[in-house]
């Protein structure tokens, strides 16, 4: 089955201004009071979530193992004028790829479960080297724990457009045996009332539940760890759960103390 990261294109099409706002408070919102000059995504894709950061002044670097998804973001940051260092590597071994530090390491997107938990965990280490010291390390990651006891199948969007062509996307989650996820991605592209293109994408998750990562973060002595909703513009009202949170965590529990 295709993957939604060889077609940018398409992935790209839920984008807009609203998007790149939305996400630029949310950043505005976990970066207050950090000192955070300099950021490398692990995971940056498109871009989508990490572009809107040049905007409150960060420097931004960027890997991804999809070439499809980098040349989008690339192109994304030239036609707004972002200056940006994007590499082509699998964050499993990100550490080989950059020869610096860098004041913020992140993995945007919910992308780690992409990989197996023993993987993701790993993938924390390897971002890990590439944090300065006292520096932060930043992911966001749908609620695992909570799919994994709601069961739920259908996850709908609302429509979105392109011109004058309407594209409608439903995600149609596949819970399987050995404990790993397939989620369906179905557009439909719809114009004077009739579908004039259907595409249908897969992608295999590995959920992996919030107390993993977390752990992993206080072995590899992170401190000040801070877990918002994702987006932070929304709180997590008390005795509510997230559907997608983001953990930035400081690198040396010293800095914490
Ligand atoms: C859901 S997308 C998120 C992209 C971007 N961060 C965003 O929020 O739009 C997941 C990204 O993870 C990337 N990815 C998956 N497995 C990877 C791996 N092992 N190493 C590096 N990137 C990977 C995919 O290519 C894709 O760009």
């Amino acid at each position: 089955m295709a993957s939604i990261y060889d077609r940018a294109d398409i992935y790209d099409l839920i984008e807009d201004e609203k998007r790149f706002s939305f996400n630029q408070r949310h950043w505005q919102i976990v970066l207050e009071g950090k000192e955070i000059h300099s950021l490398l995504d692990v995971s940056i894709g498109s871009g989508s979530l990490t572009l809107p950061l040049a905007g409150l002044g960060v420097e931004l670097f960027g890997s991804d193992l999809s070439a499809s998804m980098l040349t989008r973001c690339e192109k994304k940051a030239a036609a707004r004028g972002i200056p940006i260092t994007l590499k082509q590597s699998d964050f499993r071994t990100v550490s080989a790829c950059f020869d610096r530090q860098f004041d913020c390491v992140a993995s945007t997107g919910n992308s780690l479960p992409h990989v197996s938990n023993s993987d993701a965990l790993k993938t924390l280490a390897e971002m890990d080297c590439l944090v300065k010291p006292g520096g932060w390390l930043y992911f966001d990651m749908r609620n695992w724990d909570k799919i994994l006891r709601e069961r739920q199948r259908f996850y709908l969007y609302n429509p979105f457009f392109d011109g004058d062509t309407r594209i409608n996307l439903v995600q149609v989650w596949d819970y399987h045996d050995d404990g790993t996820m397939t989620f369906n991605l179905l557009y439909t592209f719809e114009r004077d009332r009739r579908i004039v293109q259907k595409e249908v994408f897969s992608e295999r998750y590995h959920p992996i539940s919030k107390t993993l990562l977390l752990d992993q973060l206080e072995k590899l002595e992170y401190g000040e760890i801070e877990e918002r909703n994702y987006p932070a513009m929304q709180t997590i009202q008390p005795g509510t759960e997230p559907d997608w949170y983001c953990v930035i965590a400081r690198k040396g529990k010293a800095n914490a103390d």
